[in-house]
């Protein structure tokens, strides 16, 4: 089974979160605090700190990825509670095959945060030039 990778934007943060430190802004509370839950939880998934989905008016953002599944966006995740739900879909987007988690089982954070859902590269995509 493939490996689980979520992407987390470090550098969300909120509107009333200008003139807080970097270090504490949301995206980065919410990197720690998935980090120190999947570590807890022994959750089979690689989580990955990055600079900007391209979300950045729906913080907190992250992405799940997996070879040869679909890549799911996710934004308006709450940077003290989401590290939860984000674990709980991941465990389901890794129990799938294709990464398409049928709608009914979706947590809710993630039914009304979905923001984009990208094909995986198909094999004659990964060797064009
Ligand atoms: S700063 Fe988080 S998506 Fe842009």
């Amino acid at each position: 089974m493939a490996t689980t990778h979520i992407y987390v934007c470090t550098t969300c943060k909120l509107a009333d979160e200008a003139g807080v430190a970097a270090a504490d802004r949301s995206g980065a509370r919410l990197h720690r605090a998935l980090t120190e839950l999947a570590e807890q939880r022994r959750a089979a998934v690689h989580i990955h700190p990055v600079e900007c989905l391209s979300v950045c008016k729906r913080a907190c953002t992250i992405s799940f990825a997996a070879p040869g599944k679909w890549t799911y966006v996710y934004g308006d995740l709450p940077a003290d509670a989401g590290a939860d739900v984000i674990l709980d879909g991941a465990a389901l987007y890794g129990a799938t095959a294709d990464g398409l988690i049928p709608w009914k089982q979706r947590p809710e954070a993630l039914k009304r945060g979905v923001v984009s859902r990208v094909p995986p590269l198909t094999p004659a995509l990964e060797t064009a030039p």
